[in-house]
């Protein structure tokens, strides 16, 4: 899948929202990677352009070198998508079997309900059953039309630990088979557990892109904030932006977080050259790194809160999503 630099904003009350801005990406054959980042940061847009749910203003994508629509309707990339409609008073196989006629080779119901943990639960209506198991049936779908790639927008919101980890269990059996799996999630832990490879957006853009043992080692260096003035903020944050000795000025509340390689050298910069108060010098680690490149705390998995999945009463189908209400719950504050 490869990605040159898409854009997308739109529009809303309080004027044009920059959802996706400017985003380059490779991803490659049987590749397990995260988009890592708050809400609001532009991961599912990405991911409907991915899917060619969403148009995108500027840029192109491609998918096993085709274009997205074309790439689904081949069957080569497939989708469980944050939101989606499933019809309640179906059975769980009567689903699969519905959206199966709908393939032109689809796998065997069978071994779909299989591979998805579903066979104990094929007769159960779709009403019946909990968020995570209308995942795994999403899930099933998604399993069809035996895609290379699987994208998975938020897969495991509104299930219980156990669940979840059930579903990566599955997932990653799907990976071994040589899937490429490419999951949203802003959830770090489930990030740092299920991927190989991490790509952290915030604003509509990738912060931070690699292996995640990599990144975590990056980013075991340390960390330097310091106050947010309440007059003058703008002024501070190019002064260290210019700084050469930092990296990576982001904000947090009333704090500015920064990365440098010399920590001293950097101290004695801010304090001298730019005279800064309030400074804080810690170790980073991921969880550290996701503040500093984000601006936001990462959410705490398992989450009870997360976004619950429910059957809607629109059309049962994997592959549409539109606007869902999960998306215009994101305030587009949140980003930075
Ligand atoms: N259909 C839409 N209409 C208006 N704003 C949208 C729409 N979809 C997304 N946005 C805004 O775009 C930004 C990115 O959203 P989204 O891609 O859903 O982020 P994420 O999936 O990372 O939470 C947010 O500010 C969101 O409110
Ligand atoms: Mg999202």
């Amino acid at each position: 899948m490869h990605l040159r630099g898409l854009r997308k904003s739109f529009r809303s009350s309080s004027g044009p929202v920059v959802a996706v801005d400017g985003v380059d990406l490779s991803i490659g054959y049987g590749e397990i990677v995260a988009f890592l980042g708050p809400n609001g940061a532009g991961k599912t847009t990405t991911l409907d352009m991915v899917l060619g749910l969403v148009e995108p203003d500027a840029g192109t994508a491609t998918v096993m070198g085709m274009r997205p629509r074309a790439a689904v309707q081949a069957g080569r990339v497939s989708a469980l998508l944050q939101t989606g409609g499933l019809l309640r008073d179906l059975s769980v196989a009567e689903t699969v079997r519905y959206i199966a006629a709908t393939f032109p080779r689809p796998r065997p119901v069978e071994e779909v309900l299989a591979r998805a943990g579903l066979t104990e639960l094929a007769r159960r209506k779709v009403s019946k059953c909990s968020g995570g198991e209308q995942q795994r049936l999403r899930f099933a779908l998604a399993l069809l039309p035996d895609p290379d790639l699987l994208v998975l927008d938020e897969p495991t919101a509104g299930m219980d630990v156990r669940a979840r980890r059930e579903f990566w269990d599955t997932m990653r059996a799907e990976a071994r088979a040589g899937r490429s799996v490419v999951f949203a999630t802003h959830y770090l832990q489930e990030a740092e557990d299920f991927a190989e490879r991490i790509v952290m957006i915030s604003g509509g853009r990738i912060v931070a892109d690699g292996p995640t043992a990599q990144i975590r080692e990056r980013n075991s260096g340390r960390l330097l904030s310091v106050d947010l003035p309440r007059h003058g903020a703008e002024d501070l944050l190019s002064d260290l932006r210019a700084l050469d000795l930092i990296s990576e000025v982001s904000t947090s509340g009333n704090r500015v977080l920064m990365r440098a390689a010399d920590t001293d050298a950097a101290a004695l910069a801010l304090l001298r050259d730019v005279g800064v108060s309030g400074l804080e010098i810690a170790s980073a680690d991921l969880e550290s790194a996701f503040v500093a490149l984000t601006g936001n705390a990462p959410a705490e998995a398992p989450a009870g809160t997360g976004a619950r999945t429910r059957p809607d009463h629109g059309p049962a189908a994997a592959s549409t999503n539109g606007t869902g209400p999960a998306r215009s719950a994101h305030p587009s504050e949140e980003n930075r």
